[in-house]
């Protein structure tokens, strides 16, 4: 009877423990955040985004369900922070995020606080669920142990053989080109040599989807697959909180079949390194990861992430700056004489490419005004500051709260007048000389972070872009429709770069 007695109030006992662990533990954390925010000056705010539901942020769940997409987003995040300064606080269900555009808050979270700062776990969640756990998803010692392990692979690429298979590839480009002046869209044609590009330098085996002549079925369905794949990612990303409520089985079956796909090369690699095959061939990504590595696992989601930071993001720089240089007849003719001037019709050296510093404007000046990944974010893995955006003028600290994001702006950014000057919204690319904007420009990202492949997706875009401009005497964008972003993994041209093109003599 007693032990009756004794279940019947354990259970409201163990309730009002937990409610005063939970009220202490909150006043503990407030106490903390309170003295963090008076030891570092920090002020409320500058300014908040206006928001419809204050109290728990339910604009979050309205906006994910139910908001159209907006055409130009970038654009319009431009244009607030031009109304609300560069850095602002939101409210967001039942967190705060931050969006700055301050180029000196985005140097701090990936530089000088950058222990303070991981990856947002709603992105980590996101990617994980389709591409394994991998350098785009790491964080702390694992993260910089795959950098560690990655770093010697890309660096042990020799660049002549990277050129002359960017040269093959790049043919296989040509032959999709008609002859005949048609209106062709570059965009899908980039997408793909930069996949047929990607496969050959990490696994050793191209996709070979340009080369029309082959029938590729397993690599088609490959690309297919990983399409589907990076598609979900995205969906699930602007899903946010509520991505654990997506279940997409379409996108899990493509999963598996990119799984199985890489894995044959992952065995047929490593089956090799027994049989000491491993020196007679030349060295791709996955025979130098293997080195180090036998765990298949492993392998395969470094592969899988590297292939989505460099695939993407290289074909959307080509389709980003062809589109621009369709429509400004000038500069390409300019870049082309510079070209031929230096390399004449030849493929150029990677020497001879160094030395084309017009080239190089216009890719930089492109990465400026369309970076391919315009928008990122960090979560504070600890209460912690931001160095301004806080009081009256923005002047002071502002306190992040431990879980809180840091949404940071590159697009806003690289558009600052004052830096890039007052016709920073136009490209140019005479700007660049002797312009040295440091953490006003940084389309690789900056910090211990900073794009592994950055010195890689250079010397392929100068190549690449040689390679076109040597071939096609003209370009000319078939109407004056102006950039529209496709927001995706890495940002493009929503309606393609369709241009029509004549060969050179
Ligand atoms: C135009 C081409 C490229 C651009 C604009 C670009 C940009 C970036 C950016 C902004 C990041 C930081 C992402 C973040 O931390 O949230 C990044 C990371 C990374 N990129 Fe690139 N990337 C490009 C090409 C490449 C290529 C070709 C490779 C490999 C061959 C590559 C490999 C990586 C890797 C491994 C990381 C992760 C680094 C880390 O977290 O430590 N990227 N890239």
């Amino acid at each position: 009877m007693s032990g009756f007695f004794e279940n019947q109030y354990v259970m409201p006992y163990s309730f009002i423990l937990l409610l005063i662990s939970y009220i202490c533990h909150c006043i503990y954390k407030q106490t903390r955040q309170h003295q963090l925010s008076r030891s570092k000056g920090c002020k409320d705010a500058q300014s908040k985004a206006p928001v419809k539901d204050p109290f728990i942020g339910f604009d979050f769940i309205y906006d994910c369900l139910f908001a159209k997409p907006i055409e130009k987003y970038l654009d319009s995040t431009f244009k607030t922070f031009q109304q609300l300064g560069a850095t602002y606080a939101y409210k967001r269900w039942t967190w705060e995020a931050v969006y700055t555009c301050d180029s000196r808050n985005i140097k701090h979270v990936l530089a000088s606080g950058f222990d303070d700062f991981k990856l947002p776990r709603l992105r980590v969640n996101a990617m994980m669920g389709l591409l394994g756990s991998g350098i785009f998803t790491l964080n702390g010692y694992s993260w910089s142990h795959a950098r560690g392990v990655l770093r010697p692979c890309f660096a042990k690429q020799n660049k002549e053989s990277i050129v002359n298979m960017l040269e093959m590839h790049f043919q296989a480009l040509l032959r999709r080109i008609p002859n005949d002046r048609a209106t062709i869209d570059l965009q899908p044609l980039f997408f793909w040599l930069t996949m047929d590009f990607a496969t050959d330098f990490l696994m050793g085996h191209s996709t070979r989807v340009l080369d029309r002549a082959s029938s590729h079925a397993k690599e088609k369905q490959f690309v297919d697959d990983y399409l589907t794949c990076s598609t979900e990612i995205v969906r699930k990303m602007q899903l946010g909180p509520l991505q654990m409520f997506s279940i997409n089985f379409a996108a899990m079956r493509a999963r598996s079949r990119v799984f199985r796909y890489i894995d044959d090369f992952i065995n047929a690699s490593l089956d090799k390194k027994d049989e000491s095959e491993f020196t007679n061939m030349g060295c791709n990504v996955l025979q130098c990861l293997s080195a180090v590595t036998t765990d298949r696992k492993q392998l395969r989601d470094q592969i899988l992430h590297i292939l989505v930071a460099s695939r993407d993001t290289t074909a959307c720089l080509l389709s980003n700056l062809f589109f621009v240089l369709a429509k400004k007849p000038h500069i390409y003719d300019k870049l082309r004489r510079e070209v031929i001037s230096i390399a004449g019709v030849e493929p150029a050296t990677d020497n001879q490419l160094n030395n084309m510093e017009y080239l190089k404007w216009c890719v930089q000046e492109s990465l400026r005004l369309h970076p391919v990944i315009p928008t990122n974010a960090r979560e504070a893995s600890k209460d912690t500051v931001l160095p301004y955006g806080g009081g009256e003028d923005g002047n002071s600290p502002l306190l992040i709260k431990k879980g809180s994001l840091v949404m940071y702006n590159i697009y806003a950014m690289h558009r600052d007048a004052r830096i890039f000057g007052p016709d920073s919204e136009e490209f140019v690319p005479e700007r660049w000389n002797g312009l040295r904007p440091g953490w006003n420009y940084l389309p690789f990202n900056g910090g211990p972070r900073i794009c592994i492949g950055q010195k890689f997706a250079l010397l392929e875009t100068y190549y690449l872009v040689s390679r076109m401009v040597q071939t096609f005497e003209t370009m000319s964008a078939v109407d004056d429709s102006e950039w529209i972003e496709l927001y995706a993994l890495a940002t493009t041209c929503k309606d393609g770069v369709k241009v029509g093109l004549t060969r050179a003599n």
